[in-house]
């Protein structure tokens, strides 16, 4: 009788495995994960959504996480800017963030009260560890008039500098809302020449890079074009003002989204991490994505299986020491104030 118990039990886990890889199937399939690729991550996304559950939490994901994380076990998929707001608004006693160290950090900085999760120490970012507090001092003594934008993909400590964030979203409109008229814009070298082109202001940028958009060239864009004609080009303000130069579209990764599903084309190449462009695909199959597109090493360093690991054991927690916080909190608050 007991063997038979247990085979029943066994027969009903491995039914519950097959309906979940077949959910994550119907989701992936466009970015060709076969049902068996699928049948690996369905035992992970299965625990993972029943631990959500019983530990109240909730899972934020960056556009550029990995598909069986967007498609399998994620709350909510957005851009820095969304992703701030959602962490901003949401009642879960755990947030769990699927991202790099900055993004978790801001989702601190706003819930002080939550438990915040991230589950690799290794998700950083070239652009947020371009720069110290010492850097941003000097900045400031050097003009003293202007006021300081951080880029969100800065730490607690460069946020709690500043006078207000931004993210790809709304750098414009939260360099136009600052008083007076030059603003020291910081970490990001490439998106601060980009903005200077939009601002009537003066900007004074520092020299940090993101090793992803880095990658992208002119000629590629170009070497595209002349391969696919009819082809939309959406680049990301991270990159260099000669790749914008030659794109249809510069902007953030929600802009991106917001510009395909609005635009009658067929064909589009999306100058930033990979992550963006399997995202889209799953959205819209009906399109074509050509991609160079480039991997963003600190992104991937979240996996399916080190998620189930930070919920199973409640780490990596994130801490920002109060002082800093509550600095870094006004920089943010300003910024969701200013909108998108
Ligand atoms: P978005 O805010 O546009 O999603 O960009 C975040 C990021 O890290 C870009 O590299
Ligand atoms: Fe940082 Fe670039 Fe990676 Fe975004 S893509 S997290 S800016 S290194």
């Amino acid at each position: 009788m007991k063997a038979t118990a247990q085979l029943r039990q066994e027969i009903d886990g491995a039914d519950g495995i097959l309906q979940e890889a077949r959910r994550l199937h119907s989701k992936m399939r466009h970015l060709d994960y076969s049902l068996s690729e699928s049948l690996a991550f369905a035992p992970f996304t299965l625990r993972i959504n029943e631990l959500k559950r019983q530990k109240k939490a909730v899972i934020l994901a960056h556009n550029y996480q990995r598909p069986e994380i967007l498609f399998g076990i994620a709350d909510f998929v957005g851009d820095s800017y969304g992703l701030s707001v959602e962490a901003k608004k949401t009642n879960a006693d755990i947030i769990l963030f699927c991202g790099v160290k900055f993004m978790a950090e801001t989702a601190k900085i706003l819930n002080p009260h939550k438990k915040v999760l991230i589950p690799s120490l290794e998700a950083g970012c070239s652009l947020a560890e371009s720069i110290t507090v010492q850097d941003v001092r000097e900045l400031k003594a050097k003009h003293p008039n202007a006021p300081v934008v951080s880029y969100v993909n800065t730490y607690a400590d460069i946020k709690a500098e500043s006078d207000a964030c931004c993210t790809s979203a709304n750098a414009l409109k939260v360099i136009e809302a600052m008083p007076g008229n030059e603003v020291i814009f910081l970490p990001d070298v490439y998106m601060a020449k980009n903005l200077q082109k939009l601002t009537k202001k003066k900007l004074h940028y520092w020299s940090g890079k993101c090793i992803v958009h880095d990658t992208f060239t002119r000629e590629q864009v170009l070497e595209y074009r002349r391969a696919y004609p009819d082809i939309k080009v959406l680049s990301h303000l991270e990159c260099t003002s000669s790749v914008i130069g030659v794109s249809d579209m510069a902007g953030g990764t929600s802009d991106m989204y917001n510009y395909i599903k609005n635009n009658s084309a067929k064909r589009f190449m999306l100058v930033t991490e990979c992550g963006m462009s399997d995202l889209l695909r799953a959205r819209f199959p009906e399109k074509e994505f050509i991609t160079p597109c480039s991997v963003c090493p600190y992104m991937k360093k979240i996996n399916i299986e080190n998620v189930l690991w930070a919920l199973e054991s409640g780490k990596f927690e994130v801490k920002v020491p109060d002082e800093t916080r509550a600095k870094a909190q006004r920089a943010l608050e300003r910024m969701i104030g200013v909108g998108k």
